[in-house]
């Protein structure tokens, strides 16, 4: 009989400290012990972060554990996010793994944040029809960090292909939100005002950037002067049309992103398309993805909410594949802040 293989993940890269637990691909846990405390400084708080991550990883990986079902000495190999994030965040939870790996004497594999974003699309859940992608597809990974449109060859096989030359579309969402006088991360916030708001009622200025790279400052800055010049005029301004300008904001950034996407569709001659990241959550772009299915022939791929923010399980499979795949690391390893695709 095959031997079961079950995954311990663990994600600190950012403000979210996370375990799970995979076996065989399908995930038994996913628990995220989120860090309120960044909201009323308007963005995280490197420091803060990573103390944050030092009081919850024992409590959350011990949770994922119970939750899951499984002893601990069942556990395969421990998967752990090695980098892009920040520093301080990161070493947490590579430390972590790399005591948790030698005191249980079983191997420890590296992953790369993003990647783990793309295959949180092969999780398999009890209950749920499992619809991963087809390779080879592109995959649009959209977070607070990173905007990128990624040709996915095979599990462990990826070609960057586009990226932001600045700012990522979760940092216009967040800076926006911040210019409109709202917390921390305003991305959700955003979408939940855009809602009920006119799409076309204020427009801002389009990036022109070269093949399939993306540009969000310029955006960012016709958003910041709009909001200070419209104050000047009508103190009320934000108020009195809080929906309407979410809705044109949320819709400038979607419009960047599908543009891109639809350009990298063409030239790839690929229409399995995926998206992926923190910003994949939002409405208006999950929406304008699915219209793209009956106008381009796309067929497209929505992660689950619970998998479109930073989470432990897109971490653990990643780290399922690379355990099919031999790939381990040594306990020399270190967290890096700036690792590429
Ligand atoms: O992937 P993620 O959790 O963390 C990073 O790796 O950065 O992404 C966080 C980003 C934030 O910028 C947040 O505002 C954005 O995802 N976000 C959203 C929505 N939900 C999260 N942006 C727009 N609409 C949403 N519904
Ligand atoms: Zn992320």
């Amino acid at each position: 009989m095959c031997k079961s293989i079950i995954i311990l993940g663990i994600e600190s890269s950012c403000d979210d400290t996370s375990a799970a637990i995979i076996k065989n691909g399908k995930k038994l846990s996913n628990i995220i012990g989120s860090q309120k405390i960044h909201e009323k400084y308007g963005g995280v708080v490197p420091e803060l972060a990573s103390r944050a991550h030092q009081q919850n990883i024992v409590p959350v990986v011990h949770q994922a554990i119970k939750e899951s079902g499984i002893n601990k000495n069942q556990i395969s190999a421990v998967a752990f996010t090695r980098g892009p994030g920040l520093l301080g965040s990161l070493l947490v939870g590579v430390s972590f793994a790399k005591s948790f790996g030698l005191a249980l004497g079983i191997p420890i594999i590296d992953v790369n944040h993003m990647h783990g974003h793309i295959l949180a699309h092969f999780i398999k859940e009890k209950n749920k029809i499992y619809n991963p992608p087809k390779f080879p597809f592109l995959c649009l990974t959209v977070s607070g960090g990173h905007t990128q449109i990624v040709k996915v060859n095979d599990y462990l096989d990826f070609e960057l292909i586009g990226e932001t030359i600045d700012d990522a579309a979760g940092e216009a969402f967040d800076k926006s939100a911040k210019t409109l006088g709202m917390k921390y991360p305003g991305g959700p916030l955003i979408d939940k005002y855009a809602q009920n708001g006119n799409p076309y009622a204020f427009t801002f200025g389009i990036p022109k950037v070269d093949g399939l790279n993306f540009s969000f400052s310029g955006l960012k800055t016709s958003i910041l002067y709009f909001i200070q010049k419209n104050l000047k005029e009508n103190p009320n301004f934000i108020t009195h049309n809080l929906e309407d300008i979410c809705s044109s904001i949320q819709h400038s950034i979607i419009n960047i992103l599908i543009n891109k996407l639809e350009k990298a569709s063409e030239q790839t001659r690929i229409n399995e398309v995926a998206i992926a990241g923190g910003v994949s959550a939002n409405s208006g772009l999950r929406k304008r993805l699915k219209q793209m299915e009956k106008t381009h022939n796309w067929k497209t791929y929505i992660p689950p909410f619970s998998y479109c923010t930073d989470n432990a399980a897109m971490i653990a499979i990643t780290g399922y594949y690379k355990y099919l795949n031999n790939e381990f690391c040594s306990q020399e390893i270190t967290a890096n802040a700036r690792l590429k695709l």
